[in-house]
């Protein structure tokens, strides 16, 4: 097995020294979490089972659910999936960038069937953050990794974020900064020439269709008709308190997550109070999402109250993230 260190993890400034001994690290089975644009992952050679079992390991992540893998260009990719016309377009307009897509896997597909958990498709993106890119690079492997928190738990979007739920459970963490994006890729898988939308993340649908020319189909329901991604399970992206939306007013002992200048009743008395973005910018919202839901959340609060956030662009997968932390578990 790939060494699961009992030791802490290190954190690296991602210099090019740094990447190019964590992409040695890679190669030998090793994992290793790193900086995306969207969030951080946890990395392992998609090609090694044992590598890409770690990451089930270290999150205590349900082996059902597959893994995206992250390539360096979309010749990578074409070693390893098969695109229809529009998929390699959206490819072409929007790598390297927050999309995944969804494509039939190449027969001599060399990435482990545990990373795909045994579908005979696999998700693909190329990530827009230099650290990413040059880390496959010099690993020269597809790199799959899942985003780097526990199984359950919110997205990382920083490095102490990863070392929180990670430390004990992965070797070392290239430190990049905050991500930029905030949220996850958006995934799309096209079937018949119509894009199927499978999580909304940080590419919005507008661009999507923009570029297609098509409608997006939201994928949600009866996975024996739609596809869908096996890891979009209802009460995802966890905080510890009660997260209730649309509120428009806090109640006793609650933190409020505020959105632009829309006054709050109770605002004054909360536990705490962020404001995703004062200037109500969704773009500025998504980047601080999952820090400030990390920093509302406590024991010490009977739950989060979060403002109406608007139900365009990227507040569709804002809303979506903040309605799976709130389903009942
Ligand atoms: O932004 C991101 O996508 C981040 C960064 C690290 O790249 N990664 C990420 O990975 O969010 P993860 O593992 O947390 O979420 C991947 C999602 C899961 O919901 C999984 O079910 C879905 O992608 N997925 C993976 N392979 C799939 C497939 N072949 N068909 C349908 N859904 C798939
Ligand atoms: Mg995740």
């Amino acid at each position: 097995m790939p060494h699961r260190s009992p030791e802490f993890a290190r954190i690296e400034a991602a210099t090019d020294e740094a990447i190019r001994r964590a992409a040695g690290r890679i190669r030998q089975g090793d994992l290793v979490a790193f900086p995306t644009e969207t969030v951080y992952g946890l990395g392992a050679d998609a090609t090694r089972g044992q590598a890409v079992a770690a990451i089930y390991e270290a999150k205590g992540r349900p082996s059902f659910n597959p893994l995206i893998a992250h390539v360096d260009s979309i010749a990578m990719a074409e070693t390893l999936v098969v695109f229809d016309p529009l998929s390699r377009r959206l490819a072409e307009t929007f790598w390297p960038g927050p999309l995944t897509l969804v494509l039939p896997a190449r027969p001599d597909c060399p990435v482990s069937s545990l990373a795909t958990a045994g579908l005979d498709t696999l998700a693909v993106r190329m990530p827009a953050h230099k650290v990413a890119l040059d880390l496959i690079r010099a690993a020269g492997v597809p790199i799959v990794a899942p985003s780097a928190n526990t199984s359950g738990h919110v997205s990382p979007t920083s490095a102490a974020h990863v070392y929180g739920d990670l430390s004990r459970r992965v070797p070392l963490i290239l430190d990049g900064g905050r991500t930029e994006v905030g949220l996850e890729s958006t995934i799309l898988q096209v079937r018949d020439d119509t894009p199927y939308l499978l999580r909304p993340g940080g590419l919005a649908r507008e661009d999507i269709e923009a570029a297609a020319g098509v409608a997006v189909v939201r994928s949600e329901g009866d996975p024996s008709t739609a596809p869908v991604a096996p890891g979009m399970l209802a009460s995802h992206y966890a905080p510890r308190a009660r997260v209730r939306l649309d509120a428009r007013r806090v109640e006793p002992n609650e933190a409020l997550l505020a959105f632009g200048g829309a006054s709050i009743r109770g605002a004054t008395e909360a536990k705490r109070v962020f404001n995703l973005s004062p200037a109500g910018s969704l773009r500025e919202a998504a980047a601080n999402l999952f820090d400030m839901l990390r920093r509302a959340d406590g024991d010490d609060v009977a739950g989060i109250a979060v403002a109406p956030i608007p139900t365009h662009g990227l507040g569709e997968a804002i809303r979506d993230r903040l309605t799976r932390a709130a389903a009942p578990r």
